[in-house]
């Protein structure tokens, strides 16, 4: 068994053993959770009956906030590899599994470790705020992290005379820049799914229903951005579309959260904004939805895939996300 489970974590990245169909899911992952003490974080962005199942589904910042508070003994994360990674760094002693260790994420990929050094090294006096979708190796570099949902008031943190760099999302650090009126330098990277809205489909169908409110998460490209009534991240737009008197919402970000928005306003329409080259009208983060019910039991029960990591890079990467949860901590009290 050892040896077909090392084989197959090499191969795919997960467990790929056979699971007996008539195994009833939720139940064996709720009594595995509860038997092992373990913690099920979840992205919005992953599966709905994923959703359904995680003791907490969030944002970036929620997920870094609960990780950050957990007595659980075992984190299991429903996301991607860079938000797994921040669960470790907060709690280097405990078990951190993810069920697909393949679940990357373009944003982080567009920045490598070694070109973002020198790129930093080229700017000498600045400091540099990293968008938490990033590698730990880039958070090490970095002296503060933000998420899309604190970004600006991390930014504004600093003196208006401190020069910064952020990284690696250039479409949020443009946005950042036009409401702060800040002049960052931007790292030039970007997230595949939120770039690929078409601004024509859009505008085709809000002039179909006129009525909607267009909502869109700050990765969307200026062009999107400048057409969209409200701009913020999954969870501000999450609690916006349930505050608004508006009874429609096209939304530009991963249609996952669409789950839980439908979720919280059961009344209301939610229409995912179309991507430039999908058919089907959504948009979907293919890394996001490698997190499968199968591959969660699976995990659970095997305890594996388990992330390692480096010790002393945990240690360098820590600093700037404690930062973050800290001024955010004061944002909240
Ligand atoms: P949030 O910070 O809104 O959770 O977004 C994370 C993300 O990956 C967006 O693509
Ligand atoms: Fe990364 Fe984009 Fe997927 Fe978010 S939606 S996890 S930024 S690839």
């Amino acid at each position: 068994m050892e040896m077909q489970v090392q084989h197959s974590l090499e191969q795919y990245g997960y467990l790929n053993l056979p699971v007996d169909p008539k195994i009833d899911l939720v139940s064996e992952i709720k009594r595995l959770k509860k038997e092992k003490n373990a913690l099920i974080l979840g992205h919005y962005y992953i599966t709905g009956d994923l959703q359904d199942i995680s003791d907490y589904t969030g944002d970036s910042l929620g997920l870094s906030q609960q990780a950050q508070d957990t007595q659980a003994d075992i984190i299991v994360f429903l996301g991607v590899h860079f938000m797994a990674e921040t669960a470790k760094i907060l709690n280097p002693n405990k078990k951190v599994l993810i069920p697909d260790l393949k679940a990357g994420c373009s944003l982080a990929e567009s920045a490598p470790a070694d070109k973002f050094a020198a790129f930093k090294a080229a700017h000498p006096g600045h400091q540099v705020i990293s968008y938490i979708n990033c590698s730990a190796e880039i958070k090490a570099l970095s002296d503060v992290i933000c998420t899309s949902s604190n970004a600006q008031l991390i930014v504004d943190s600093f003196p208006e005379d401190q020069k910064l760099i952020f990284a690696p999302d250039k479409n949020l650090g443009n946005y950042i820049n036009s409401v702060t009126g800040r002049n960052m330098i931007l790292w030039d990277g970007a997230c595949m799914v939120h770039e690929k809205y078409s601004l024509e489909k859009i505008l085709d169908l809000k002039a179909r229903y006129p009525e909607a409110d267009f909502i869109a998460h700050p990765e969307c490209e200026k062009p999107v951005l400048i057409a969209a009534d409200f701009v913020g991240s999954t969870t501000a737009l999450l609690k916006y579309s349930q505050k608004s008197a508006k009874q429609k919402f096209i939304v530009a970000t991963e249609s996952g959260i669409l789950h839980q928005m439908q979720k919280d306003s059961p009344d209301k329409v939610f229409i995912p904004a179309p991507a430039i080259d999908s058919t089907c009208g959504c948009n979907d983060c293919s890394f996001m939805k490698l997190n499968t019910m199968e591959k969660l039991y699976l995990c659970l029960e095997f305890e594996q895939p388990e992330l390692k990591m480096d010790p002393e890079l945990m240690q360098k990467a820590k600093a700037p996300l404690l930062k973050m949860l800290e001024i955010s901590r004061k944002l909240k009290n």
